[in-house]
């Protein structure tokens, strides 16, 4: 387990959409190198970057045309080595997206695999025998290519899916069992791109649909199984190195397949979207200030994952990700200061989405980009200052529009509000560091009544009381102290906390 994990905050870069370092009006590498100290600021030790390797851009680089290089547009593979040093010499790590499940129908592989003519990867991708066999249960590509076959699809259509095997082979005429060498094979190519960029400096990787490699999977333990050949592989060579999954199910993607981290998303009913979205659970989120979300459904989905996993690995909490609206478009500015307080006091590993730390906006109604289509709002240019494109970059277009709104939220002036989110989010990080007792694996224990809101967790010696309600409310308390930070008020009297609507206090007892 690499050590650095426990106190590391994590900072999401969406490249093309961070800042601009040569006016052309997409994000880019040497951008990112400009604004290390920002992130640094921040109090973020780490970055998760989103694909930057050569795409077609058909998923926004999700589909892969080369792993080992970087895309044009972003700049050259030796600018992203002196992005890994120039971080390495602050402290800082940088992890890159890898897309095991599926390449680019662009991919070289794949423009090899679709001929008629046999090779040496007719294998890597999983084609039907005949384009007269297409099995419904199966997302196929039918009757496209010189290949008498039809082929699976991982995600959009662009997206040829890898071919790993199958657990359960129910057409054995054209579905490959697990260990045949030639999906053996595909294990290795990926392992061969992870050794390519290691080497050259970065620090781990976030996994995309780390879930999705063998198909008919169904406890998903063949899938773990590669992955655990993966952790072996880096325990060995990388021991330094750190995957983080999107798979969502800790205990699969933690103790079954070796992940040092997996994202706490709202896949597989868990409780994530229970706190914080509106969206799938309507007004039932715990964050809320009408008083009618569930914590129970939270709690009872999360704490027996969380202890089942907190010896082997990290749950990661996100303020959000490019694939989701952002929590602005939910949420008034006293429930994101909360959510933050949330986020960055509970263990394990946290992630920062890009613009998230100053409140930007989800932007409605855009054109879809690069295959965004819903989450394309979460995807718009970062924010900077009151100049041009609000500093992203001096090109008279940009990759998306630029929040138009007066009162767009920027860096400058989200620095310079005491009020601000940005504040909030700064200071919680620095208490992170600050305190053993809030890293990724200090103790935590909830102390809420009966599953009720407002609610309370106890970290080592520190508590945390949440009042998430927009009315005052008064609970027991069988703890005070000093108060080490607050949102809103509380005051504590006879074994009582009364806090006031929407606040947030941290002890130190
Ligand atoms: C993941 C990514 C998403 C991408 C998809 C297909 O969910 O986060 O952005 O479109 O996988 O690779
Ligand atoms: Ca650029």
């Amino acid at each position: 387990m690499p050590k650095w994990l426990n106190d590391a905050v994590f900072y999401q870069i969406y490249p093309q959409s961070f800042y601009d370092s040569n006016g052309d009006g997409i994000g880019d590498i040497n951008g990112i190198i400009e604004k290390l100290d920002y992130v640094k600021e921040l109090g973020c030790n780490a970055i998760w970057l989103n694909p930057i390797y050569d795409s077609p851009f058909m998923d926004a680089g999700y589909d892969v045309r080369n792993y080992k290089l970087v895309a044009p547009r972003y700049g050259t593979n030796d600018d992203l080595v002196r992005l890994f040093d120039k971080a390495h010499e602050k402290g800082m790590k940088i992890l890159l997206d890898l897309v095991p499940g599926h390449t680019s129908d662009t991919h070289e592989w794949f423009q090899k695999a679709k001929k008629a003519e046999k090779s040496e990867v007719s294998n890597r991708y999983i084609f039907t025998d005949s384009v007269w066999e297409a099995p419904p249960q199966y997302r196929l590509m039918c009757g496209i290519c010189e290949r008498d076959g039809n082929y699976l699809v991982n995600y959009f259509s662009s997206q040829p899916a890898l071919n790993y095997g199958f657990d359960k082979v129910t057409h054995p005429d054209w579905q490959l069992p697990c260990d045949h060498p030639d999906c053996l094979a595909t294990a290795e190519a990926l392992k061969d791109i992870m050794r390519f960029w290691l080497s050259k400096g970065a620090d781990g990787f976030r996994v995309d649909m780390a879930d999705s490699l063998v198909k008919n999977d169904d406890e998903k333990y063949a899938t773990a199984k590669i992955w655990r050949g993966v952790r072996e592989m880096l325990d060995k060579e990388f021991p330094d190195a750190a995957l983080v999954a999107e798979w969502c199910h800790p205990q699969r993607a933690i103790n079954d397949a070796g992940f040092h981290m997996d994202f706490y998303l709202d896949h597989h009913g868990n409780g994530y979207s229970k706190l914080f979205r509106y969206d799938k659970w309507g007004d039932k989120a715990v964050f809320n200030p009408n008083g009618k979300g569930d914590l129970k459904s939270f709690a009872d989905e999360y704490l027996p994952q969380y202890k089942l996993t907190k010896n082997n690995g990290y749950i990661s909490f996100m303020t959000n990700n490019h694939d989701m609206p952002r929590i602005s478009a939910y949420h008034d500015k006293q429930t994101i200061k909360l959510i933050n307080a949330f986020i960055f006091t509970m263990p394990g590993v946290p992630f920062l989405y890009y613009g998230d730390e100053i409140g930007m906006r989800y932007q409605k109604g855009l054109v879809s980009k690069e295959g965004g289509f819903s989450r394309t709002g979460s995807r718009t240019p970062m924010q900077w200052t009151s100049s041009k494109n609000l500093g992203f970059s001096t090109n008279d277009e940009t990759y998306l529009p630029v929040d138009a709104s007066a009162d767009a939220p920027t860096v400058e002036n989200q620095k310079n509000d005491p009020d601000s989110i940005y504040r909030v989010v700064t200071d919680l990080i620095a208490l992170r560091h600050k305190y053993d007792d809030l890293k990724g694996n200090g103790e935590l224990e909830f102390l809420y009544d009966e599953n009720k809101i407002p609610f309370a967790y106890k970290r080592g010696n520190l508590v945390m009381y949440f009042n998430p309600l927009g009315t005052q409310y008064e609970m027991n308390t069988q703890y005070s102290g000093e108060t080490v930070y607050k949102i809103g008020d509380a005051e504590f009297a006879d074994g009582k906390i009364k806090m006031q609507p929407q606040s947030f206090v941290m002890i130190k007892i």
